[in-house]
């Protein structure tokens, strides 16, 4: 009998493709706690960053792929030499390294973006998995576009570059312009139609323009794909990729009908979610499946009548089995640190030494303001005291002193160090918040304009911590920064001066634009 292979791969791109959603970039601490999640999840390959494009992904790509135990570890490189040598300096080294080197193949990409006949575009993709064969085993090519690409061109393609040593195919649908029905026609062609492609795993890597990226890469896998590229909470450039959490749960839930697994544990997707959705800023929709606050929230009588009597009558997946079991009440001001420490580990933060006595000492500041302290308060106290300092810090708030109320023109004193020399200003404005932050833009001149602003209780009651959140916009470069306090006039200037300080490091590290 056959041996068939049942096993879907799970390629997680959310440091590659999820790092290009608007302002979610992160600092290469952050990239390894979050591939240190993902090993923990049990993700078969790690897309860690496009090492060609800047120092910072080139570092991040050369200390993920180094320091994290486990998955496989990919670099993107496009069709150039350049790129495939970037790849390979920062991988060299690794216990698994693997590039994934792409060019487009659709008509509309070749004639109107890199003007390049089909011949040329084919010659290049077979130069250059040469070339990163020469490297290495494990070489993964991608026809960007693949989607639009007339499937005939692409069968060629797609042999040749088996024919020079990539390993696995990556089928992208890049615009999300696919149906299920006739991308999963494409991967059918694509088993039928190439002489060679039993030497190769077929990839899909779906985008969510039409909101289809999960149900097209389940219609790929259906139809022959063994592995799907995908993102934590579905995050990437624009309308994002395909949903790691989502696709999973759905090979795992209608295993029946499917046959198909992964090597998921699936215990490690809730907290994986809270913690990409923690460090970028980017929250996660409360609908959205598996993951979203009422997922599992069941509010018409009629359905929680129906689940006290038997869970089966309304609920398909128990909360267990995404890791939604934890309580909601943590810790307070008697909790010793060890259990911080414990509990940390368990929210996805490996921290210790001088980052967990930093951790720790505020953790005891804000339990004795506070009686409860949730594991949203954890994850603020995280994000302020150890991941921001890995931020080189052009600007820090020393002073922040407001004044406003019915009768009184809002006004600030701020102190900020600038390049190590603080500097101290008054201002007003329409409230507290905006007289802090035209103090604080007037001190480090920024030309930068403010696009989005949020406050957020990070838990109930007047004693909360805010969570303050804000986009900044300055020559194209958008960042995001979060600042959290009791006090939310603190917490907005701490998260103004973080998306400065971000920004300065992004202008620095500026990525290449993506140029054949
Ligand atoms: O969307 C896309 O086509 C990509 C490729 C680089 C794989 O991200
Ligand atoms: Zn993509």
């Amino acid at each position: 009998m056959k041996n068939v292979d049942t096993r879907v791969r799970i390629f997680d791109t959310t440091l590659r493709d999820g790092e290009q959603s608007p302002g979610a970039s992160m600092n290469v601490e952050e990239k390894i706690i979050v591939a240190r999640q993902l090993a923990k999840l049990g993700v078969d390959v790690i897309e860690a960053g496009f090492a060609f494009s800047s120092p910072g992904d080139f570092e991040a790509v050369r200390r993920v792929a180094h320091e994290v135990e486990g998955p496989v570890m990919c670099s993107l490189a496009r069709c150039k030499s350049e790129d495939i040598d970037a790849a390979w300096g920062a991988l060299k080294g690794a216990a698994r390294p693997r590039i994934h080197t792409f060019i487009s193949t659709s008509e509309i990409h070749l004639k109107h973006q890199f003007k390049l006949t089909r011949e040329e575009a084919k010659k290049r993709a077979v130069e250059m998995v040469e070339r990163a064969r020469g490297y290495l085993d494990d070489v993964e090519f991608s026809a960007m576009d693949a989607s639009r690409t007339e499937p005939e061109y692409l069968y060629e393609v797609i042999e040749a570059v088996i024919n020079a040593g990539a390993s696995t195919i990556n089928i992208p649908d890049t615009v999300g312009y696919a149906l299920p029905d006739s991308f999963g026609a494409l991967i059918k062609g694509i088993k039928e139609n190439v002489p060679n492609i039993g030497k190769a795993i077929i990839s899909v890597h779906c985008h969510n323009d039409l909101g289809l990226s999960v149900a097209n890469s389940l219609s790929a896998a259906i139809n022959g794909a063994r592995q799907i590229e995908c993102t934590i909470n579905g995050i990437g450039e624009r309308a994002g990729n395909c949903s790691l959490e989502e696709i999973v749960m759905i090979f795992k839930t209608r295993k029946d009908l499917l046959g198909m697994d992964t090597n998921i544990t699936t215990e490690q997707l809730y907290p994986a979610s809270r913690l990409v959705s923690s460090i970028t800023g980017i929250m996660v929709q409360p609908n959205k499946a598996i993951v979203g606050d009422n997922a599992f929230a069941h509010e018409s009588g009629i359905h929680q009548d129906g689940l006290l009597k038997d869970k089966s009558t309304y609920e398909i997946m128990r909360p267990e089995s995404i890791g939604l079991s934890r309580s909601t009440l943590v810790l307070g001001k008697h909790s010793g640190r060890h259990a911080f420490k414990t509990r940390l580990a368990e929210l996805g933060y490996d921290i210790a030494g001088e980052n967990l006595d930093k951790a720790f000492d505020r953790f005891k500041v804000l339990a004795d303001k506070k009686k409860e302290v949730f594991d949203e308060d954890i994850e603020a106290i995280v994000q302020d005291e150890v991941l921001r300092l890995d931020l080189p810090e052009r600007y820090k708030l020393i002073k922040l002193n407001v004044s406003g109320g019915t009768d009184t023109q809002p006004s600030a004193e701020v102190t900020v160090e600038v390049d190590g020399k603080a500097v101290t200003a008054k201002g007003t404005g329409d409230g507290p918040v905006d007289a802090a932050y035209n103090t604080i833009a007037g001190i480090v001149k920024t030309r930068s304009k403010l696009l989005k602003y949020s406050v957020n209780a990070i838990t109930g009651g007047t004693d909360a911590q805010g969570e303050v959140s804000v986009r900044l916009e300055e020559e194209g470069n958008i960042v995001l920064g979060q600042g959290s306090h009791t006090d939310i006039i603190v917490a907005s200037a701490k998260a103004y001066i973080n998306a400065l300080n971000r920004l300065e490091y992004k202008k620095r590290d500026r990525k290449e634009t993506l140029v054949l």
